[in-house]
């Protein structure tokens, strides 16, 4: 069987109607004419059906509103569909939120990862008797997982120890961990990908772009917790996608990749790059210069200091490297949200998310 062949087949995407999954989804489209993608998503407060308005190809895109947590449901999909890869982007991503509340990321991150490698062991290998190239369980995780770096540490390569500091990282290790466990026992064919902050279209505006261009635009204050020079390496989610695909194509079973951008700003430094193309781009804008918007405030529990990953080996094994400088990608984010303002502010007017600035934003004062 040729290298990657369960490409040819059903896929199972989970998360789909989120940041991540519904760019990777049009990618997937775009770069196989013939691939069918069922999208299992349960569309909590993080997932949308707009998400996936104007897919490349809709015909070839089923949407089942599930729980990642309902193993026979995935089971049922697994055997029904033909389905013979699984892109697990399901998860509860906010770190933040699980700092105000962990228990949904113990249930879907770790719970649900669980669940899912279970339908797979069970249809795949105990039923089907599959082999390693007819299928293809690829687990898509984060940097986070190795904890914070001091600032003249350098990059991290794929066998850093693991050192999780917030309840989101410490599932997504704990979920990293069990998708190891399922190779190293089962023979589960598995990939796994540590990647950096995302940005693009389609990001929740809890997350820092697109909140910072959110409030922008229409003059609220800009939140810099803490004195705002954490570090954090950002990769356009179009390079996301294009890694992943790589990998799936191309990815040894058993291994582990890196995928980062290589930029390494302080946060403030982002926030006043975004506020300096608001002020090219808004020339009329009464609150320009927009820089004048940033407010420091209370800093976040725990705040890792920075993250960095070495990404020589997804580049010597895989010939990737990323195409947008953070000089492109911030241009064309910033563009996709001037020109989906609707997106952003349908987002803001939903009940479950005023109800998270009202928690999370109500409480935070100036700093300085
Ligand atoms: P997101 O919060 O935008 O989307 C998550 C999606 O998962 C949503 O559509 C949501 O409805 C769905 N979901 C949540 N719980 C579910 C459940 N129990 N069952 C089924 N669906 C469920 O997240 P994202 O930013 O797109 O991140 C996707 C993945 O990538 C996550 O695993 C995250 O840990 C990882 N990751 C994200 C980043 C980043 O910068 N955003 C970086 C590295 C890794
Ligand atoms: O590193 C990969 C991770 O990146 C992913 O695993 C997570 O799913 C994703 O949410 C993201 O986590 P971060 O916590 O880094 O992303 P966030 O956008 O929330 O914050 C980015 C940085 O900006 C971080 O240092 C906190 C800071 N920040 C964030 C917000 C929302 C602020 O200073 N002000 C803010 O209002």
């Amino acid at each position: 069987m040729a290298r990657g062949s369960f490409l040819k087949r059903e896929m199972l995407v989970t998360g789909g109607a989120g940041f991540i999954g519904s760019n990777f989804i049009r990618f997937a489209q775009r770069a196989d004419p013939h691939i069918r993608i069922h999208n299992l998503d349960a569309l909590t407060y993080a997932g949308s059906r707009e998400n996936l308005v104007g897919l490349p190809d809709p015909d070839r895109h089923h949407l089942i509103q599930a729980d990642i947590c309902d193993q026979a449901r995935v089971e049922e999909l697994l055997r029904d569909k033909g389905i013979r890869s699984i892109v697990h982007f399901a998860a509860e991503s906010h770190v933040d939120r699980s700092i105000a509340g962990p228990a949904p990321f113990i249930q879907t991150n770790i719970v649900g990862t669980f669940a899912l490698l279970e339908a797979a062991r069970r249809v795949w290998l105990e039923e089907a008797g599959f082999g390693p190239e007819e299928v293809r369980f690829h687990h898509v995780s984060t940097d986070e997982v190795y904890g914070s770096l001091g600032p003249e540490d350098p990059p991290l390569p794929e066998t850093a120890p693991y050192s999780p500091n917030s309840p989101y990282a410490a599932s997504k290790a704990a979920s990293d961990h069990l998708v190891r466990a399922y190779a190293h026992t089962y023979g589960l064919p598995v990939t796994v990908s540590n990647c950096s902050n995302n940005y693009g279209p389609y990001q929740l505006p809890e997350k820092l772009i697109p909140l910072v261009i959110g409030n922008a635009v229409s003059g609220k204050s800009l939140p810099l917790y803490g004195d705002g020079r954490q570090v954090r390496d950002w990769l356009y989610v179009g390079d996301h996608c294009s890694a992943l695909w790589r990998i799936l194509q191309e990815g040894r079973p058993g291994l582990v990749y890196h995928i980062a951008g290589g930029n390494q700003p302080t946060n403030e430094e982002l926030v006043r790059r975004i506020c300096s193309l608001l002020d090219d781009h808004l020339p009329d804008s009464p609150h320009r210069p927009h820089e004048k918007l940033i407010t420091h405030v209370q800093d976040r529990p725990g705040h890792d200091r920075r993250y960095a990953l070495d990404t020589a080996k997804i580049e010597s094994e895989l010939g990737w490297i990323p195409s947008e400088s953070m000089d492109s990608g911030l241009h064309k984010t910033v563009m996709w949200y001037l020109d989906h303002e609707d997106w952003i502010r349908a987002i803001e007017r939903r009940p479950s998310f005023q109800a998270w600035l009202a928690l999370n934003y109500g409480k935070r004062e100036p700093s300085r």
